[in-house]
């Protein structure tokens, strides 16, 4: 029987994600996108650099993870792509296509559904000369390094996240929902520890936005807890920070990872990603 070699990889940072190395996405064979695939599941995120994938390439690649996940917000959706969401400062005739400044500060992607997407890629399609950096910091380091009593206090709590206090209460793009919007979105219970399904790995899993508290606690005493877990587990020492390059592909895995976007001139450059999601399941 035919054995693929091993994919070529060195790790983001020191046991922290992978860079595939001589990977032409858009050409590969099934076999080799199992192993790029394999290779996520076991490292937490993954880069290639140089691809050059359209939008049709994107949905194929993205369901090699499993089934894609439809965007919450259609406003900016590519046409004719609902799977892919343009994040970007671009407009066309005065008349912006994208989002812009989503997903500034720490935190995992549609935490407010009971079923949080499992990985989240962003495609390079053009970058600022500086800024504009995704920082991915690894929970399952965060967790590990914290006392054997505080891991076991923090196993036993669950956090509220909810839809409706993010879209209120947030830094850009803040607004008030629809009755229709308040209806889809009820609020959701997970729980602060996370187990990974595929690896059984534990991570610390708070997040910000969707944060309103943690089940049983006074919120006076609940938020500022969650503010000092995600400042412990978003150290230097568990991040990542990815400076883009038209052509890069970052998938990672929304299940044991944080992330942030970082701001640049959005006078002086033009940024553009393109952005699927995969649906998750519900954490333990
Ligand atoms: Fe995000």
């Amino acid at each position: 029987m035919h054995t693929a070699a091993p994919l070529a990889i060195r790790p983001l940072r020191s046991g922290f994600g992978a860079q595939i190395l001589d990977v032409d996405l858009a050409s590969a064979d099934s076999e080799t996108l199992q192993g790029v695939v394999q290779t996520f599941n076991l490292h937490g995120a993954i880069l290639l650099r140089g691809q050059n994938m359209d939008p049709a390439a994107l949905v194929s690649f993205a369901s090699q993870f499993g089934e894609p996940e439809e965007h919450t917000v259609k406003k900016h959706t590519m046409a004719g792509f609902p799977e892919i969401y343009m994040l970007t400062n671009r407009k066309v005739d005065g008349k912006p296509v994208g989002s812009h400044n989503d997903g500034v500060g720490w935190h995992t992607d549609f935490s407010y559904k009971e079923e949080p997407v499992m990985c989240t890629m962003l495609y390079a399609v053009s970058v600022p000369e500086e800024g504009g950096d995704t920082l991915l910091a690894d929970m399952c380091a965060a967790y590990a390094a914290l006392p054997p009593d505080e891991q076991e206090r923090l196993a036993a709590m669950t956090v509220h996240h909810s839809y409706q206090y993010f879209a209120t209460t947030r830094k850009y793009n803040r607004r008030e929902l629809t009755e229709a919007e308040r209806a889809a979105h009820p609020d959701v219970f997970h729980p602060l520890i996370r187990t990974h399904p595929a690896n059984g790995r534990k991570a610390l899993w708070p997040s910000t936005g969707t944060v309103r508290g943690i089940v049983g606690m006074d919120p006076a005493e609940a938020l500022p807890l969650i503010e000092r877990l995600v400042e412990f587990g978003t150290q230097e020492q568990f991040v990542y920070r990815h400076r883009w390059q038209v052509g890069d592909i970052l998938v990672w895995d929304n299940r044991c990872t944080l992330h942030t976007g970082t701001l640049f001139d959005d006078t002086r450059y033009v940024r553009e990603m393109h952005r699927l999601w995969v649906k998750g399941d519900r954490p333990f």
